[in-house]
């Protein structure tokens, strides 16, 4: 059942009737995910069947947009299969066998959409075809999802959109708000051509207080109720999430379990959005990981240079990321809104891009002329490769910390430069003694241990001396002796 639509039914009433009164038109509901869109059109479908209307259905998919009239097909093949011959002889009055084909014909794959434009003779046939439909009975064409429909069938909707006037066709379609508009000139078309926009409105507190007392089988307390309308802001799919997962987790609807809800529920629609990230269009997901990698505030060119991306698909992947309401901007640099989304997004990149991401990010920063501090704390996030210049960071990132009395934090990049080099490498004398410098701060058994350890691997001379005069004299003994 669904709650608070009366508004939106009502002008869905409207376009049907008009539609049956021979004036044909287009609605378009729209809105962000989980508004309640497809919900609407099935109510559309049902109001539809109940006028008696012939009804043509599709939903597409991302899959779709490849396969050429993919949505053409879904929306007219049951109808044809369905019909007898009397019938299709009638709507096909005229019509070629290309277009019977384009209709029934196994998909075709396309050489990328962009490529498969359908014959003006094509999209004339089929539309001559559904306006033969429209003789006989109303037609209400249903597609949901449009912005993943393929561009053949996108061009037949927007030909039919046009020539909608004095017939008795409606036109239902849902499209997601975060579809990018100038990537599909053809959606667009579509948006212009509706008469009315239908955007399914945010749930008030008291429908969420409804939903809440169906899931939970009690009628919720107040400050639960307004938790649940807060952290879902009336989004009928986001109530719905965290409904299902409360429930699931034993939680009852009261004011004493309220805050271990909330944080919860927070969970929950963190990890629904970053689930939906993977259907996102590429440059958003590569956006999203640059800025997991870079952390909070990534700089934009940096983001961008990070994973390719020029400057008209940067800032439209930073709007989608803000639809989706998982970024923000701040002085013009990007972050996450909650440390878990970008956690979430930086655990769920596969381990070898991850990799790779940190030491090319580790290199941007480098040649972008970023703290070493900076540097460092980002080939941290790598693994071990006996890399020379990775030492190199590492150890002026431990100099600069060092300086500002930040012996353990000194003491863990070097730590980790120990880990790139080779086991009885001069080098590693050097950066012994260093680690040996960081901890003689905080440990200063751990500090003659790495001296002792230095000595061994650096050559006799003036280092190797300079070295075993650090040894605390009570630690002097334990030293090898170096003459
Ligand atoms: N008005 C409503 N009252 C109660 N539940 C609703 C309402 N609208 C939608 N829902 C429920 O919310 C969920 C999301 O709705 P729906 O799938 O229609 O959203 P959508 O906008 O199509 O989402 P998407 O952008 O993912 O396609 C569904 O479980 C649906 O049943
Ligand atoms: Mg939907």
């Amino acid at each position: 059942m669904l709650l608070e639509r009366d508004a939106e039914r009502a002008a869905i009433a409207t376009a049907l009737n008009a539609a049956a009164g021979g004036d044909g038109s287009l609605l378009l509901v729209s809105g962000p995910a989980g508004s309640g869109k497809s919900a609407l059109l099935r109510d559309t479908m049902a109001a539809a069947f109940g006028a008696g209307a012939r009804v043509l259905r599709a939903d597409a998919t991302r899959l779709e947009e490849d396969f050429a009239f993919g949505i053409a097909q879904q929306l007219c093949r049951p109808v044809l299969v369905a019909a007898g011959e009397a019938e299709r002889d009638r709507w096909f009055q005229g019509a070629s066998e290309q277009i019977l084909r384009a209709l029934t014909e196994e998909r075709l794959i396309t050489d990328g959409h962009e490529h498969y434009l359908p014959t003006e003779a094509v999209l004339y046939g089929l539309h001559t075809v559904v306006h033969a439909m429209s003789h006989d009975d109303l037609v209400v064409v249903i597609v949901d999802d449009l912005q993943w429909a393929d561009q053949g069938s996108l061009r037949l909707l927007g030909y039919l959109a046009k020539r909608l006037s004095g017939s008795r066709i409606l036109l239902a379609l849902a499209l997601a708000d975060e579809c990018e508009a100038p990537k599909y000139p053809l959606v667009h078309e579509l948006v212009t051509a509706a008469a009315r926009i239908v955007v399914p409105a945010p749930l008030s507190r008291s429908a969420v207080a409804s939903m809440a007392e169906v899931a939970f089988g009690e009628r919720a307390e107040e400050p639960f109720t307004a938790m649940l309308h807060d952290v879902s802001r009336g989004n009928p799919a986001d109530v719905a999430t965290v409904l299902t997962g409360l429930v699931a987790e034993g939680l009852r609807p009261v004011a004493a379990q309220t805050a271990a809800a909330e944080a919860e529920a927070v969970r929950l629609l963190d990890h629904r959005v970053l689930m939906s990230l993977g259907s996102q269009p590429p440059a958003v997901l590569a956006l999203a990981r640059a800025v997991a990698v870079l952390g909070d505030l990534a700089e934009p060119g940096l983001a961008a240079d990070l994973v390719g991306l020029d400057d008209v698909e940067y800032s439209s992947a930073v709007q989608h990321l803000e639809r989706l309401g998982l970024a923000g901007r701040e002085d013009g640099r990007i972050g996450f809104v909650t440390t878990s989304v970008r956690d979430g997004i930086e655990s769920a990149i596969p381990v070898e891009l991850r990799e790779d991401l940190y030491r090319r990010a580790a290199r941007l920063l480098y040649e972008h002329g970023r703290p070493a501090e900076r540097v460092a704390e980002t080939l941290m996030k790598v693994g071990i490769a006996e890399d020379p210049w990775e030492v190199r960071i590492l150890s002026s990132a431990a100099g600069s910390v060092l300086e500002r009395g930040a012996g353990e934090l000194a003491a863990r990049y070097l730590r980790r430069a120990l880990l790139n080099t080779a086991p009885d490498s001069e080098e590693r004398g050097r950066l012994l003694v260093e680690l040996a410098a960081a901890e003689r701060g905080f440990d200063l058994v751990a500090a003659a241990r790495h001296l002792s350890q230095a000595l061994s691997l650096l050559p006799p001379g003036p280092q190797q001396a300079d070295a075993a005069l650090w040894i605390p004299p009570a630690f002097a003994a334990a030293a090898p002796n170096v003459g």
